[in-house]
């Protein structure tokens, strides 16, 4: 197993902030990386918050999170990833995004280190045929939010080496996840289930059985679970959703997974859901 002490992680979104967040509070290095400065200076700002909150809460200790900030440095430059061990990419859920990111990264960054991608369906065969290290690229899913939710979904592409899996395997129990593994086929364990049940409850509102408080109400109450699936929708991102389901759709060629033509009009008229305030419910911005 290869020794994991620097973690690059590009993109400083929801998904980034989290797994940079996480990895810093449990002892490792970050060097967390975003192009785009506004989008890096709130990431950076937020995780702050976010370790402030936790000191407020009684979680860690002041001293906790203070080491914790200080062991995450942050960049415009992709260069500044180039010591780096293992990277951790969560950009845009966009295929074209994550190749060119992919390429880039092969080049910038030492060649016997690890890259990890947090696509949440998107080939990992695929993204690692991009490099010219296809055995040291990974999938590792994080579920959101990142420092809450206890999974990491492991996905194998076919040329991922078993040194490299065993790795980020070693490393999600570091960060205090628990790993599955998953093979590399569309929408891998998570997103193959969920996404079909959130779809249906998007058709199950397009056809009229329920308003969108009662569908969330009933799947709530009736299932037990944290949040209604169109709640859970608009706190994905309905462009992910979409995004997801049109993977599952091309990749597997099932009708079954035909995108709800309401969920592709939400969309379309920017109904992101609660990222922009506005999807199957409305929020306070
Ligand atoms: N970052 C860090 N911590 C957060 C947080 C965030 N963004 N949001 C909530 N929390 C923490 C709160 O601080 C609180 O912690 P304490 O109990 O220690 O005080 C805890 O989570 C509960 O939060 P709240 O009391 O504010 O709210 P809640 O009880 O309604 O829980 C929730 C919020 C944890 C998000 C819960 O509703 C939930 O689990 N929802 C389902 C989330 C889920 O399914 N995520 C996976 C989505 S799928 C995915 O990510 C993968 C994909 O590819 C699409």
């Amino acid at each position: 197993m290869k020794n994991i002490q620097l973690v690059g992680i590009v993109g400083a979104g929801q998904m980034g902030r989290g797994i940079a967040q996480v990895a810093a509070q449990t002892g490792y290095e970050v060097v967390l990386f975003d192009a785009f400065k506004n989008s890096l200076d709130f990431g950076y700002s937020f995780i702050k918050t976010q370790l402030d909150k936790g000191v407020e809460k009684g979680k860690w200790s002041a001293d906790e999170a203070t080491k914790a900030y200080s062991r995450i440095k942050i960049t415009a430059e992709m260069a500044d990833l180039k010591n780096c061990d293992l990277v951790i990419e969560a950009a845009t859920e966009k295929k074209e995004l994550k190749f060119d990111i992919f390429k880039k990264l092969d080049e910038a960054v030492k060649p016997e280190a690890i890259l990890a991608s947090n696509t949440s369906s998107i080939s990992i065969t695929e993204i690692a045929a991009t490099t010219k290290r296809p055995h040291q690229v990974v999938g590792m899913h994080f579920m959101n939010p990142v420092p809450v939710m206890k999974l990491v979904e492991g996905i194998r592409g076919l040329e991922t080496s078993d040194e490299t899996f065993n790795t980020v395997a070693a490393v999600s129990e570091k960060m205090g996840k628990t790993f599955v593994r998953a093979q590399d086929y569309p929408g891998f364990a998570v997103n193959r289930i969920l996404m079909p049940m959130i779809n249906e409850a998007v058709y199950a509102l397009y056809e009229g059985v329920a308003t969108a408080k009662d569908i969330d109400t009933a799947m709530k109450l009736g299932t037990n679970q944290p949040m209604g699936p169109l709640e859970l929708a608009d706190f994905i991102g309905l462009d992910t959703c979409l995004a997801i389901m049109n993977v599952l759709h091309d990749g597997l060629a099932d009708t079954k997974y035909r995108p709800c033509p309401l969920l592709k009009q939400y969309v379309a008229a920017g109904r992101y859901g609660r990222k922009n305030g506005k999807g199957f419910h409305i929020y306070d911005k």
